[in-house]
């Protein structure tokens, strides 16, 4: 990888058809459309297996060969010069959030789908295959776990450990993956794992900064780490009118009264702790009776790995002393350590925009996305687009044709730098 961008690779840029690759990402958005212009397009549903139909149609109308793993990720290649090479990997999710967006993880899938389809057009063949993965779950919104199938796929967790999960809607992650397999009978079966050389994901920044300041992309230096915990507080039912205040054991007081200790145990003067409890449920939920259960989600992200540890490692004592006298008990969900992207694909991506003509900077990813697990594998890297406002997990969520397409050309030309020619 060297200072300039090769003239395969400004060619390969150059020929991105961005009103092709818009056309596709409103075709997708067809499948899971909510009526409010977002997309509901859970991970295993009936949607997403309508959506990956279309995807695979689209691949092999274009003359890639597609393939799928027992996870069910999806994977599009370009054959390469070297069919033998570990391959170059594009690629994001096209799961969504339950009120989610166009564009989250969509951009990257279809800007890879574009990225093969425009080296057909500029007529350069690489010498390492081109892939484009579609990860399977990547949001969690029907099943907790989220980035299930790189997680699989990195080695980070084995498949059968997510067979049991049980989604949103009651049914078995097993279950779900079993649906979505047999719909692609025909599909060759990749292996589960296998090495790669390098991995790149496009994707819309999720907040401010890039509108903010009139730039076209970023090239993401890394991703922050996260916790997500499932919090059950257990008390004592009774009748609300009769049960005298003392010694009550009110599990939705417990909740409040732990989650009011973890404000003050997340606070932070710099503001780079993100603490979110976006769940949140009583039960039996009924007015007039004291509740006995009450569970919460918690999400803890910070980019350094010791204060996310020992932060971590105070929740348990911290929950249960708050919420006596009730019982508490923790479940962690989600655990990923923060990852720095190599520098010489950062360099690589922001050589792509410069070269190109979109101007950039560098910036660290606060969501979570599969390139975090990618990175375990291989060299990996992520290039960010603006979006609207920064808003994204919202059916409002957008980004501009033109910075949909800008994404795509520094994701092609840098496919081309790492595949070479
Ligand atoms: C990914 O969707 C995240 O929550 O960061
Ligand atoms: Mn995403
Ligand atoms: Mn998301």
């Amino acid at each position: 990888m060297g200072a300039g961008l090769s003239e395969a690779a400004k060619r390969a840029g150059e020929a991105v058809d961005g009103e092709r690759l818009w056309r596709d990402l409103m075709q997708l958005a067809q499948f899971g459309a909510r009526t409010d212009g977002g997309v509901e397009r859970h991970a295993l549903s009936g949607a997403d297996i309508a959506a990956r139909a279309w995807l695979i149609g689209e691949a092999e109308r274009r003359g890639f060969s597609v393939s799928v793993d027992d996870i069910a990720n999806l994977w599009i290649r370009r054959k390469g010069a070297d069919e033998g090479a570990e391959p170059v990997i594009l690629g994001s999710h096209i799961d969504s959030q339950p009120a989610g967006g166009k564009f989250d993880g969509a951009l990257g899938v279809l800007a890879g789908l574009e990225a093969l389809t425009a080296l057909d057009a500029a007529g350069i063949a690489t010498r390492r295959p081109v892939d484009v993965v579609a990860w399977t779950n990547e949001e969690g919104g029907r099943f907790d776990r989220s980035c299930t199938g790189s997680s699989v796929w990195s080695g980070a967790m084995a498949l059968e450990d997510y067979f049991g999960d049980i989604g949103a809607d009651g049914v078995r992650l097993g279950e779900a993956l079993k649906l979505t397999l047999d719909a692609t009978p025909d599909l060759p079966r990749r292996p589960r794992r296998f090495p790669a050389h390098a991995y790149v994901e496009l994707h819309i920044e999720q907040g401010p900064v890039l509108e903010a300041e009139g730039l076209d992309v970023a090239a993401v230096t890394g991703i922050q780490g996260v916790r997500w915990l499932n919090v059950e507080v257990t008390g004592s039912a009774g009748h609300a009118g009769t049960t005298p205040m003392a010694g009550r054991r009110d599990a939705l007081q417990g909740a409040h009264r732990a989650i009011a200790a973890l404000n003050a145990l997340m606070a932070d003067p710099d503001d780079r702790v993100r603490f979110t409890v976006g769940r949140f449920n009583a039960f039996p939920n009924s007015p007039n009776t004291i509740p006995e259960r009450a569970a919460f989600s918690i999400d803890f992200r910070h980019p350094d790995k010791t204060l996310l540890d020992d932060r971590s490692a105070r929740l348990r004592p911290l929950i249960e002393a708050a919420a006596a006298p009730c019982t508490a008990s923790l479940t962690p969900t989600l655990f990923m350590d923060p990852v720095m992207f190599p520098e010489d694909v950062v360099a690589q991506i922001e050589v792509a925009a410069r070269a190109l003509g979109h101007p950039a900077r560098r910036l660290a990813s606060g969501a979570f996305h599969d390139a975090l697990y990618a990175a375990r594998v291989c060299p990996a890297g992520m290039i960010f687009v603006p979006c609207r406002a920064g808003l994204s997990h919202h059916p409002e969520e957008w980004t501009e044709p033109r910075h949909a397409r800008a994404g795509a050309r520094v994701l092609t030309a840098t496919a081309v730098e790492l595949a070479g020619t």
